[in-house]
């Protein structure tokens, strides 16, 4: 008997009205309605610990940093190394050198690209990637395939947004030199399984690389005990700033690659005849860095493990499954992506309206929701849509929001069709 939202018990005893008071931006008004804001997967808010760390750096000791024996320069430094170290805790890795900073999950993998890719792939090798890939972890692997001679293999999904296992087991082969695939798809919410992708990986000795954009806003992620050898993410998905990411790589495996770019910070020595560089991470870090960018992240670091993530995990689910609910029941919105593991990340149709046309009804209601193809063509192309809505939700929403999506739904419908 097919549930009723109204019947889903509300499950978590989370206090989302007190997190949401964390949350400056949400108590707004936007075309006359309070904000909803749906718009999570493409960038999250900020609690005001973290606006409050950005706003504490250029108050009280902006300096650069790694470059003076004076007082802020020395605060600045130690701010910025502490944060290396809060981001390797975060992220379960064996030391803070593995913790890179870059401007956030394609300049991750445009840097592995770049240095292992270019120096270490030969014509005829494989790059495995998923057909869930966002663009950025399908273009860098296209232009440096174009460079090098090797080849893109593309492990296949199926309609409801779940990758084929099988079809993996077959694609990574002797010639694989490196896996590359999306923890958790941005566009359709799948939680991949990583971890059976890795195994396969290891067995014929290739390297990984995971994205995990979309994956650290929601669970906490161990690089030791996924054993894969790289993982990126951006700071402004996990209530971070924009501009800033971490690139986290295998001690070896960055000690053994080269250098991304050249410049200040990234050497030992320089003449003009030669130059040697300094030791990861900073071989990885050419000129000034955001300092407030890795500060404010490892704010919002603190501030994240600083909530119940029981609690979280269930008030996240609840949102997924009484949002899915609440859309079906409507009787005109077709959900595109149903995988049995999903983050609260729910991409939907109103089929005979165009997504553009309905998500310019619902701001105007001031719901924020994206349209569009997710950049993630190549899904939508599979798929046959043109793109779609998507609710991509966050801890601080709520039922209550879902709720006014759903109304302002019905209105779009009477305006579209
Ligand atoms: N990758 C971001 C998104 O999914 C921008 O919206």
């Amino acid at each position: 008997m097919p549930v009723s939202p109204s019947d889903i018990p509300v499950v978590s005893a989370f206090d989302v009205e007190q997190i949401r008071k964390d949350f400056p931006i949400l108590h707004q008004t936007v075309n006359g309605k309070p904000l909803v804001y749906f718009d999570n997967g493409a960038t999250s808010q900020k609690p005001r610990q973290v606006i409050q760390a950005m706003v504490d750096y250029y108050e009280r000791y902006n300096a650069n940093i790694h470059r003076g024996v004076h007082h802020l320069s020395q605060k600045a430094t130690s701010a910025y190394e502490q944060a290396r170290e809060t981001l390797r805790s975060f992220l379960g890795a064996a030391s803070a050198d593995q913790i890179i900073f870059t401007k956030g999950t394609t300049e991750g993998i445009n840097l592995v690209a770049q240095t292992w890719g270019r120096n270490y792939l030969k014509e005829g090798d494989e790059i495995v990637i998923t057909a869930m890939e966002h663009h950025a972890n399908i273009v860098p692997w296209q232009m440096v395939a174009e460079e090098t001679g090797a080849v893109l293999k593309v492990i296949p999904m199926s309609t409801a947004g779940v990758l084929d296992l099988e079809a993996a087991a077959a694609i990574i082969g002797v010639r694989t030199r490196l896996v590359s695939v999306v923890h958790v798809s941005n566009a359709l919410g799948t939680i991949n399984p990583v971890q059976e992708i890795i195994a396969l990986a290891k067995k014929t000795g290739a390297l990984t690389l995971i994205d995990g954009a979309q994956a650290v806003p929601h669970f906490k992620v161990d690089v030791q005990a996924l054993d894969c050898d790289f993982y990126v993410f951006s700071a402004h998905k996990l209530f971070g700033p924009t501009g800033m990411g971490v690139l986290y790589g295998k001690a070896d495996i960055l000690a053994q690659i080269p250098p991304y770019q050249g410049g200040g910070d990234m050497i030992r020595e320089v003449s003009f005849e030669r130059t040697t560089y300094n030791e990861p991470p900073l071989k990885f870090e050419a000129g000034t860095p955001n300092i407030e960018g890795a500060i404010s992240m490892a704010a919002a670091v603190q501030y994240w493990l600083g909530l119940d993530h029981q609690a979280v995990q269930e008030h996240e689910l609840d949102l997924l499954h009484y949002g899915t609910e609440k859309l079906k029941e409507t009787g005109f919105i077709r959900i595109v992506g149903e995988a049995p593991e999903k983050v609260p990340v729910i991409s939907f149709l109103m089929d005979g309206a165009h997504p553009y046309d309905v998500g310019f009804i619902l701001d105007k209601e001031g719901i924020a929701v994206r349209t569009g193809h997710h950049c993630a063509q190549p899904i939508m192309d599979f798929l046959q849509i043109p793109g779609t809505l998507r609710a991509s939700f966050a801890f601080y929403n709520t039922r209550a929001e879902i709720d006014r999506m759903i109304d302002a739904l019905h209105l779009a419908k009477k305006m579209l069709l």
